[in-house]
């Protein structure tokens, strides 16, 4: 029988196709992160495990799993807290989650693209405070949406469905900056590819959708909050440490931009010392892909890749094919 480790709780429907396929496995049934300590220690001599983004699967961990290892399934799209490349050589696949969160991570973008615009958290503490005497002609004026400029740095899956969504609902100017120009987003929205510069001094929404890698690591940075309007509204809802937090928060006191939308954080859970203080902020704790429906097919698209693996087949999802050592 296959030896399996899940290295946290996800949702039954995974968990039912591992019971259903290899009887009983180990799982991490405490809610919270494994230590480095723990990970190390529960991986030794599994055939398989089932790791999340908040797990750091580096060589260390692999050589910890040992040679008979075959994936680590992470449950998620971004794989940036996995060393792939390590993996590869010691023929470990990994495989991610892609396509079934496109949707409830667009929203997410647009959720928080409405409530920055409109100012929504912030006048809901406010009539909850007791502060609301009455209908005032200059109380909360925020941002218009309809029709007005959106720049989508990254065009792939999910940047281009926020672009969709909000062209076609909200009749949104997209501008967007991707390293492939994207045909079938400029026929529907009639999006327009342009430079960095350009889409940041042009756009009255940003909307980060980049992989964390080393290139796009600060991406967004001092340099770049200079070139936007004052009254820009930013969202991530990619990687943290795409945005340097310092430089946002610096750019938020001074009122270089409007306000700003994360999902993602830098160093999470941890947030840069002023973030959590300034009210042109909203900062849900990384919860993009959180609806029921998603977190499911996730969860079974995981327990299939893993599944795949054990059983001999190449899983849909492996994202380092071409690094596995042969
Ligand atoms: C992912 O999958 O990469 C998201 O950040 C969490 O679902």
């Amino acid at each position: 029988m296959a030896n399996i480790y899940v290295t946290r709780e996800i949702p039954e429907g995974g968990l039912k196709m591992l019971r259903d396929k290899f009887g009983k496995f180990d799982m991490n049934s405490e809610d919270r992160v494994l230590t480095r300590e723990e990970l190390l220690k529960n991986v030794r001599g599994r055939d398989a495990v089932l790791c999340l983004l908040t797990d750091k699967i580096d060589d260390g961990v692999l050589a910890a799993a040992g040679p008979q290892c075959k994936i680590f399934s992470n449950y998620a799209v971004g794989f940036n807290n996995i060393d792939t490349a390590a993996a590869g050589k010691r023929g470990v696949m990994i495989t991610n989650t892609p396509g079934v969160l496109t949707d409830s991570t667009a929203d997410m973008a647009v959720t928080l693209l409405f409530a920055c615009a409109r100012r929504v958290v912030e006048a809901d503490s406010f009539t909850r405070a007791g502060k609301f005497k009455g209908w005032g002609p200059m109380l909360f004026l925020g941002q218009d949406i309809t029709g007005r400029t959106l720049g989508i740095i990254g065009a792939g899956r999910i940047g281009s469905d926020v672009a969709t969504k909000m062209a076609k609902g909200f009749r949104m100017k997209i501008l967007y900056v991707d390293k492939f120009k994207n045909e079938q987003l400029e026929k529907e929205t009639g999006a327009k590819q342009v430079d960095m510069a350009t889409l940041l001094k042009e756009s009255d929404f940003v909307s980060v959708h980049v992989n964390l890698t080393p290139e796009t690591t600060h991406l967004i940075s001092d340099k770049e909050f200079g070139m936007m309007k004052p009254t820009c509204v930013l969202i991530n809802t990619s990687r943290g440490p795409v945005v340097d937090e310092k430089a946002l928060v610096n750019a938020l006191k001074a009122k270089k931009i409007f306000s700003a939308g994360l999902d993602v954080f830098e160093a999470e859970p941890t947030l840069t010392q002023g973030l959590a203080d300034l009210p042109n902020v909203i900062i849900p704790p990384h919860i993009a892909s959180a609806t029921f429906w998603t977190r499911t097919r996730m969860a079974k698209i995981a327990a299939r890749n893993l599944i795949d693996a054990l059983e001999g087949r190449m899983p849909e999802f492996c994202v380092n094919k071409d690094l596995l050592k042969k």
